[in-house]
C-alpha cells in the first residue's frame, strides 16, 4: 500500500513538474492582458474627446492634443501587445526544453507497454504542438477573453441599452464558441488517431522495403495508406468546416452587432440620450470587446490540438513513471532468484508465461530451450527487466530489479535481444552503450571476449565506423556478434543472450561458447536461449519453457545429458538423434 500511495505521489510530482513555475508568470501576462484591453479603449475615448470637445470648442490645440495622447497610448498598447507575445513564444520555449526530454523518454519506453512506434514518437509530435500553440494568436484570445467586461462596462456608461446589445452579442458568441467546442471535441480525438493509424501504416511500409520491393506490393502497400490517409483528410476536413462555419456564423454576427450598436446610437442619439461621438466610441468598444471570442473560434483548432497535446504528455507521462528508488545498492554479486513470475501481455493482459521459478548462482549459465512462441523470450525479458511482471518478483542478491533505477541496474545486464538492432552510431558508441567516458580498453575487451575484434578492425574507420542507414550495413551474424560484445561490455553481473547464434558460423559459436565460459570464470550469470545445440556448450543449468510455463529445470547432465537421453531412449523406443527432438520448435 505505502509503495503505491509512493508511487501515486511521484505520479503526481512529474504531472506538477511541467508546469512548475509557470503560474505567475501566467498571471503576469493576465494582468497584461489587462492593461493591453485598458489601452484598446484609447480609440473609443478618442472619438468621444475629438467628436464631443473639440468639434464642440472648435478647438484646434485641443485636437492636437488629444492626437498625440492617442498616438502614444496606441504606442504603448503596441509595446505591450509585443511583450506579451514575445513572453507566450518564450513561454513555449521554456516548456519545451523541459518537456521534450521527458516526451523522448517516454516515446522511448512506450513500445514496451505494446503501444505502436507512431504512436510513441507522437509524442514528440504533442511538443511541437504546444509550442507552436503557445507561439500563435491562440493564447493571446484566451488572455482576452476574461477582460471582455472592460468594453461592456464602457458601452454601458455611454448608455445602458448599448451595454445590454454588446452584452447581448457577447453571450451569442460565446455560445457559439462553446457550440463549437462540443462538435467538434470528439471529432479531434478521432481525428487524431486517424493520423496515428496512418502514420503507423507508413512506418510499417518504410521498415519493410524489402520485402515489398521482392515481392511487388508496393501499389498494395500504397493503397493501404492512401486508405488511411483519405479517412484522417476526410476527419480533418469534417473539423475545419465546422470550425471554419462556426467562425464565419460569429463573423457575420459580429459586423451586424457593430451596425446594430451604432443604429441604436443613431437612434438614442435622435431622443437625445447620446452624443454623435458616443455612437462611434460604442461601435469600436463593441468590435474590440467581442473580437477575442471571434478570434478563440477561429482558432479552436488549435486550442483543441494544445489541450489534446499536453493531456496525451501528462496522461503517459503519469502511466510511465516508476517510483523513484530510495537508495543506492551495491552491485550484484551472488545470485538471480525467480519467484513465482508471470507475465501478461502489456495490451490484452493475456497471460504470457506463469508461475516460474528458478534460481542460479554466481559462476552458473542457463540454457533455455522450448518450442517457438512458448514464452523464453517473454521471459528473459522479465530477467532484464524489461517485460514488467504481474505477479512474483525477479531479484538480483535478494533485491527486486525495480529497487535499482534504470541506471544503477543498467551496467550489471547485458542483454542481446533476438531481434539485433545496433543503434545509428559509431561501432565503439554501441558497444559502449554511449558511454561518456571513452573506456577504448573495455570495449576492445568486449570485441575481443565477443570474437569480433578482428572484423572490427577490418571496417573501414575500425571502431569508428558509423552503422545504420547514414553508415555501414552489417550482415545479420555481424551484428549479433557486435550485440554480444555490447552484452558483454563493462562485465555485467547478468548477460542475458536471445537466441545469440541465430546466425552464427562455426566460428561465431566457438566465440559465443569462450564468451559463456569466461562470465562464468570471472563469477557472472549468464541466460542463453538456443535452439542450435551448440551454445549449450557452455551452460550446465537446462530449463525448459513449453506453452508459457517451467516443464524442467536442473542440471544439464540432468535434462538432457546421457541420463535424459537414455531415459528418452528407453520411454520412446526408435528415437533417432536425440538432440534433434530435444530441441524441436
Ligand atoms: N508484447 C507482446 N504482446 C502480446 N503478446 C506477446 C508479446 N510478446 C510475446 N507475445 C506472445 O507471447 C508468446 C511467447 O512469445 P515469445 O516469448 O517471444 O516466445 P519464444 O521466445 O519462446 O519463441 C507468443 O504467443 C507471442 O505471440
Ligand atoms: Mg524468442
Amino acid at each position: 500500500m505505502r509503495a503505491k500511495d509512493h508511487l501515486e505521489q511521484t505520479k503526481r510530482k512529474k504531472v506538477e513538474s511541467l508546469t512548475r513555475g509557470m503560474r505567475p508568470i501566467m498571471l503576469y501576462l493576465f494582468c497584461m492582458s489587462g492593461v493591453i484591453n485598458l489601452l484598446a479603449l484609447t480609440g473609443s475615448f478618442y472619438m468621444l474627446q475629438i467628436y464631443d470637445r473639440a468639434l464642440g470648442s472648435g478647438s484646434v490645440a485641443t485636437l492636437i492634443g488629444f492626437s498625440v495622447l492617442a498616438i502614444g497610448l496606441y504606442f504603448f498598447q503596441g509595446l505591450f501587445d509585443m511583450l506579451r507575445s514575445q513572453i507566450l513564444v518564450r513561454i513555449g520555449g521554456r516548456l519545451d526544453r523541459r518537456l521534450a526530454p521527458l516526451a523522448h523518454k517516454v516515446a522511448v519506453d512506450m513500445p514496451r507497454y505494446g503501444y505502436s512506434t507512431a504512436e510513441a514518437l507522437e509524442r514528440g509530435r504533442d511538443v511541437d504542438t504546444l509550442r507552436g500553440f503557445l507561439g500563435s494568436q491562440g493564447p493571446i484570445a484566451l488572455f482576452d477573453l476574461p477582460w471582455m467586461p472592460i468594453f461592456l462596462v464602457f458601452a454601458y456608461a455611454l448608455h445602458p441599452l448599448l451595454g445590454a446589445l454588446t452584452l447581448a452579442g457577447a453571450v451569442v458568441l460565446t455560445l457559439l464558441t462553446i457550440a463549437t467546442e462540443l462538435m467538434t471535441r470528439r471529432l479531434a480525438g478521432t481525428t487524431h488517431q486517424a493520423g496515428i493509424h496512418r502514420n503507423t501504416i507508413a512506418d510499417s511500409n518504410a521498415r519493410n522495403a524489402d520485402v515489398i520491393k521482392a515481392m511487388g506490393f508496393a501499389h498494395l502497400a500504397v493503397d493501404r495508406y492512401t486508405k488511411a490517409n483519405a479517412d484522417h483528410l476526410s476527419l480533418q476536413a469534417r473539423s475545419s468546416d465546422i470550425t471554419g462555419t462556426f467562425g464565419a456564423i460569429s463573423r457575420v454576427l459580429r459586423m451586424i452587432l457593430q451596425s446594430a450598436v451604432l443604429g441604436l446610437g443613431a437612434f438614442l442619439t435622435i431622443k437625445g440620450e447620446l452624443t454623435a461621438g458616443a455612437i462611434i466610441a460604442a461601435s469600436v468598444a463593441s468590435a474590440r470587446a467581442l473580437a477575442p471570442i471571434d478570434m478563440a473560434i477561429g482558432n479552436w483548432k488549435n486550442v483543441l490540438a494544445a489541450r489534446g497535446a499536453f493531456d496525451r504528455l501528462k496522461e503517459t507521462i503519469a502511466a510511465l513513471a516508476s517510483a523513484e528508488p530510495p537508495m543506492q545498492l551495491p552491485a550484484p554479486t551472488n545470485s538471480l532468484r525467480v519467484e513465482g513470475v508471470t507475465i501478461a501481455a502489456p495490451g490484452s493482459g493475456r497471460v504470457l508465461v506463469s508461475d516460474i521459478s528458478m534460481e542460479l548462482a554466481a559462476g552458473q549459465a542457463l540454457g533455455i530451450i522450448g518450442p517457438s512462441g512458448g514464452g523464453k523470450t517473454t521471459l528473459v525479458k522479465a530477467l532484464t527487466g524489461v517485460m514488467p511482471v504481474l505477479r512474483g518478483a525477479v531479484r538480483l542478491d535478494g533485491a527486486e530489479l525495480t529497487q535499482w533505477s534504470d541506471e544503477a541496474l543498467g551496467p550489471h545486464i547485458g542483454y542481446l535481444p533476438q531481434d539485433v538492432s545496433l543503434m545509428d552510431a559509431t561501432i565503439d558508441e554501441n558497444i559502449s552503450r554511449f558511454s561518456p567516458t571513452q573506456n577504448a580498453a573495455a570495449v576492445v575487451e568486449a570485441a575481443r571476449a565477443a570474437g569480433v575484434h578482428d572484423m572490427i578492425l577490418r571496417m573501414p574507420d575500425g571502431y569508428s565506423t558509423r552503422l545504420g542507414a547514414s553508415g555501414v550495413a552489417l550482415s545479420g551474424g555481424q551484428r549479433q556478434r557486435i550485440g554480444l560484445a555490447r552484452a558483454l561490455y563493462g562485465n555485467p553481473f547478468l548477460v542475458v543472450l536471445d537466441e545469440p547464434n541465430s546466425n552464427l558460423d562455426s566460428e561465431g559459436d566457438s566465440a559465443l561458447s569462450d564468451a559463456i565460459h569466461a562470465v562464468r570464470a570471472r563469477g557472472g550469470i549468464t541466460v542463453v536461449i538456443a535452439h542450435r545445440p551448440s551454445a549449450l556448450a557452455a551452460v550446465d543449468m537446462i530449463a525448459v519453457i513449453q506453452g508459457g510455463r517451467l516443464t524442467s529445470f536442473g542440471p544439464k547432465s540432468e535434462i538432457i545429458g546421457p541420463k535424459a537421453v537414455q531415459r528418452a531412449d528407453s520411454a520412446q523406443s526408435g528415437s533417432t538423434e536425440p538432440t534433434a527432438r530435444e530441441f524441436a520448435s
